[in-house]
């Protein structure tokens, strides 16, 4: 059995450097620390973190001054930033810089009277972040369908996308915007680690009998990585951690598939790679076994 592993799996440059960032505050710093939001969607990493005394909030007013508050590579809008500040609340922010880079692009076109239209999940952080700097005015929308249903724009649009949006998608919304209306200004943000990524689980999901895809269940990066390789290969699964591999019978797939989300860490997919490479030494073994019984 062959194993293809994806260049890009694991930890993107955004999760790395959030996820350093708390650790070293766990570890160096006297204050309370929380973090809003899980820093990243992997449980063991957070697990982890509890162990060090970080507490995960899921609303910033649970957060009690004196304390650091950090904010994750998703971002969030500037009045929560405030709104921590105004409570005697240090922030830390760990937003990613290409999170960031869109947050000053919708803001700047939003003063200059653009209307902003967002490609991606209403309900991810990362779009409910972007949305905050432009006041919340913005149309959200998931797929070129979604572009029929929107109002009649007469100001100039501006249009960004969610860092891991599937591109073919960003596409195909782009089309029917500008059939739809006249001054659309795009401004492609996906992010190339996202698209490396992508592309890369593209092939590898051609090539191969069955993938793994490794990420939590609630990474939006890692489901669209399953969308993407299902679609080319039947045999895909969306596993969290070595234990959840499927049961796999080792004389049929001649070659396997692995790739995970941007929030799966080094360990995990060392541990689903040993354990597959387990899988093939018993088989081979056994195999061995049963010819030098029949010989
Ligand atoms: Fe940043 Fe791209 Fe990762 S936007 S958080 S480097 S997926």
């Amino acid at each position: 059995m062959e194993l293809v592993i994806a260049n890009s799996a694991g930890f993107c440059f955004g999760v790395n450097n959030a996820v350093k960032i708390v650790f070293e505050l766990a570890t160096k710093s006297d204050h309370k620390i929380y973090t809003l939001g899980p820093i990243i969607h992997n449980d063991q990493v957070v697990q982890k973190l509890t162990k060090h005394g970080v507490t995960t909030i899921d609303n910033p007013e649970e957060a009690v001054a004196p304390a650091k508050v950090v904010i994750r590579a998703h971002g969030v809008g500037p009045k929560i930033i405030e709104g921590l500040k105004n409570r005697g609340l240090e922030v830390v922010d760990a937003s990613c810089r290409y999170v960031e880079k869109i947050h000053s692009l919708v803001n700047k076109k939003y003063k200059e009277g653009y209307q902003i239209i967002i490609a991606g999940d209403k309900t991810h952080p990362e779009i409910i972040g972007i949305n905050g700097w432009c006041d919340n005015s913005a149309f959200i929308i998931e797929d070129e369908y979604n572009v029929d249903k929107l109002p009649d724009i007469k100001k100039k649009i501006c249009v960004v996308a969610q860092t891991t949006f599937i591109r073919e998608k960003w596409e195909k919304i782009i089309l029917r915007l500008n059939k739809r209306f006249e001054n659309v200004l795009k401004f492609d943000t996906i992010c190339n680690a996202t698209d490396k990524r992508q592309t890369e689980a593209e092939k590898i999901s051609k090539i191969v009998d069955m993938v793994l895809v490794i990420g939590g269940n609630n990474s939006s990066n890692t489901n669209k990585l399953y969308q993407i390789c299902k679609t080319n290969c039947d045999n895909t699964f969306k596993i969290q951690t070595a234990d959840d591999i499927p049961p796999v019978d080792i004389k049929k797939i001649k070659k396997i598939g692995i790739t995970a989300g941007a929030s799966t860490p080094d360990w995990v997919i060392k541990e689903v790679i040993h354990k597959m490479s387990e899988l093939d030494r018993q088989d081979m073994e056994m195999s061995f076994a049963d010819a030098f019984e029949s010989s």
